[in-house]
């Protein structure tokens, strides 16, 4: 099966990112998300940066009349999840929530479309165990900001057939992106990684380093395109603290979150998203 139908549920910075690029590419998208004030913001941010790649020749005008022709947006699941051959649930980070969400889906979905989640930590097994149709779900982790991330990871589930990772793997190629495989284990590759590396940063900001020189010594002495501290601004830290939660849960206590990543999160110094975290986005 090709992938022209493509749903996204969630339309935070991901899910708005994924129909983002799944549109520049020709796909027939549906967002949706719970509430129609999400949606608007989805749109807006979605034409924000097609205009912006646009403006740097990075895509043509006529790629952004297709991408922005090309989504729907919809509060309703049913009717999201109805038509398409490839959902892909990019909602808030927490596993009974996407389990919910996945036993609907299969109630609502073609018995042959293929399930996705773009969970960044959640074993993929463990979200397709509520389902009947686990040969039918893949693991699909996108990386933020997703309009300029090339690397996508992949993950089988226990179940997963060969015909859904094809596919799957088909569709990241349509839309631009290079597929990794990662194994189905706690924060697969990247996140168990990353996830480590901005908990440190945190603890060495406790500690007296300053966020301006831990970044500045990331870029500078390691090559990172960014530090660790900007980094958890951008991705969040409630995700980088979920991250650190489930590898915790299965690897063991040296993955646990250190406790001021868990106060920044209380306190709402999420980062780009509040507006607030190392740094100062409100301006
Ligand atoms: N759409 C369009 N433009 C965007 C954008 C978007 N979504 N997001 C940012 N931009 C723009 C910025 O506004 C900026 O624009 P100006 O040039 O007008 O100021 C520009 O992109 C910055 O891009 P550049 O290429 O000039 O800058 P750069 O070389 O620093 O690259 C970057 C930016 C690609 C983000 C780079 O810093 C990078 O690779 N950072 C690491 C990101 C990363 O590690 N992502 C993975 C995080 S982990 C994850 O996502 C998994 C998870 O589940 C938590």
């Amino acid at each position: 099966m090709e992938i022209k139908n493509v749903a996204i549920i969630g339309s935070g910075i991901m899910g708005s990112g994924v129909a983002q690029v799944s549109a520049v590419a020709g796909c027939d998208v549906v967002l949706q998300d719970i509430n129609d004030q999400a949606l608007e913001r989805a749109k807006s941010s979605i034409e924000f940066s097609l205009e912006k790649l646009a403006a740097k020749g990075k895509i043509t005008p006529q790629q952004v009349e297709t991408a922005l022709a090309g989504i729907k947006f919809t509060a309703d699941l049913s009717q999201a999840a109805r038509n398409a051959d490839l959902v892909i649930e990019a909602v808030f980070e927490n596993l009974e929530i996407k389990q919910n969400l996945f036993k609907k889906l299969e109630t609502l979905c073609r018995p042959d479309a293929i399930l996705a989640s773009n969970t960044s930590a959640l074993p993929i097994t463990e979200i397709a165990s509520v389902t009947g149709r686990g040969d039918k779900i893949i693991g699909i982790h996108f990386m933020n900001p997703v309009p300029l991330m090339t690397g996508v990871e992949i993950i089988r589930g226990q179940l997963t057939s060969d015909d859904t990772f094809e596919t799957a793997l088909a569709y990241l190629q349509k839309i631009g992106k290079e597929p990794i495989e990662a194994v189905d284990y706690a924060g697969f590759i990247v996140s168990r990684l990353l996830d480590v590396l901005m908990n440190e940063a945190v603890k060495m900001v406790q500690e007296g380093n300053r966020p301006e020189d831990i970044d500045k010594a990331m870029k500078l002495c390691a090559g990172h395109p960014m530090g660790p501290c900007q980094l958890l601004d951008l991705v969040g830290a409630e995700i980088a603290m979920h991250g650190m939660e489930t590898m915790a849960r299965d690897f063991g206590d040296r993955y646990k979150p250190h406790p001021m990543l868990r106060k920044r999160v209380l306190a709402g110094l999420l980062g780009k998203k509040t507006g607030r975290g190392f740094y100062d986005y409100s301006l």
